[in-house]
């Protein structure tokens, strides 16, 4: 039985989310400089049902069966195989790494489910379609948000920018000018899980400003799409600064976040918003070819670190397989 190894992309949401949880449509693109790596290795001297999972970025190392039924690694084993079938399962040595920061809003944890479902199913000789790769992260998902929407699984696995509803087919956006986008770290980690109990809070309160907020986000993320499939990327920019408006009216910005926003736009980026469920995290801002002045003022206006990601697609995606399939 050969080693094997998969891995996933971080990924962006360039407009949409929360709204996306009530439905509306969103875009969100793979970020392939950041990445999950999960190898399966087969420990040939183990018994059946000795799984070892090591996790060095979380300072984790057990057994499978050591792990609480609701541990996200867990069940992202359990999404692959029914958790009667552990004890039968090949020994083998489970290593996951990933450069994705936890908590910054950049998909670590769709990331890591999916590397780990697509590098497991096909170490048991199951391997799996993207679609159902990215089901089974969502499950993950769950555990991990609550009600998730389903962008971030889907974004992962098919490795590719997206353009989500759900309850309707995915879109695969085919990106004619690719374009840049600078990600500047707040320096204070997001809490997804939180943002959206705290939406869903005032939605309960105020349905009727929520539903209208969310609607127009909705309207944000249909337009987008259009521009980017015409190639009029400089009309990306009002529309991220007017989704950063409402995503500052939902309660999910930070004064740093809305502080980054502001800078970058003052240095001559198209557009800023924040990406992510907020509350912390991170900041996008489209650019020009006037990449550095944004650049540099992000970080001297106080963001951790900042990187810049091409938007193009589609990618090719790396999956599964001994070395050299
Ligand atoms: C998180 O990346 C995006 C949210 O819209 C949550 C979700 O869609 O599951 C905040």
């Amino acid at each position: 039985m050969p080693a094997f190894t998969a891995t996933a992309p971080g990924k962006i949401i360039l407009f949409g989310e929360h709204a996306v949880v009530y439905g509306e449509p969103a875009i969100a693109a793979p970020v392939q400089s950041l990445e999950a790596r999960v190898i399966v290795n087969p420990d040939i001297t183990g018994s059946p049902g000795e799984v070892q999972i090591e996790a060095q970025d979380i300072g984790l190392a057990a057994e499978l069966n050591q792990l609480e039924p609701d541990h996200p690694l867990r069940a992202a084993i359990a999404a692959v195989v029914s958790e009667e079938k552990f004890k039968d399962l090949p020994a083998c040595q489970i290593q996951i790494t990933s450069t994705i920061p936890i908590s910054s809003g950049l998909g670590s944890s769709a990331a890591i489910s999916a590397a780990l479902i697509r590098a497991f199913s096909a170490f048991l000789g199951q391997r799996m379609t993207n679609e159902q790769v990215s089901q089974a992260a969502f499950e993950v998902e769950k555990i991990h948000h609550g009600t998730p929407s389903g962008i971030d699984n889907s974004v992962v696995a098919f490795q590719q920018p997206i353009y989500y509803q759900k309850g309707v087919p995915l879109e695969f956006l085919s990106i004619s000018s690719p374009f840049s986008i600078l990600i500047a770290d707040s320096g204070s980690p997001g809490d997804t899980r939180k943002a959206v109990m705290a939406v869903k809070e005032g939605w309960v309160k105020d349905p009727d400003k929520y539903q209208g907020l969310f609607s127009e986000i909705g309207s944000i993320s249909a337009r987008a799409r259009e521009a980017i499939s015409r190639g009029e990327i400089n009309q990306l920019g009002p529309l991220m600064d007017r989704n950063h408006k409402l995503l500052q009216e939902l309660g999910v910005s930070t004064p740093k976040l809305d502080h980054l926003a502001q800078t970058a736009r003052e240095a001559g980026a198209l557009g800023a918003k924040l990406s992510g469920g907020g509350l912390g995290g991170h900041l996008i801002a489209l650019v020009n070819d006037q990449v550095e002045t944004p650049w540099e003022r992000l970080l001297e206006a106080g963001a951790a670190s900042v990187f810049l990601s091409a938007i193009s697609g589609p990618f090719q995606s790396e999956s599964g397989g001994p070395e050299g399939q």
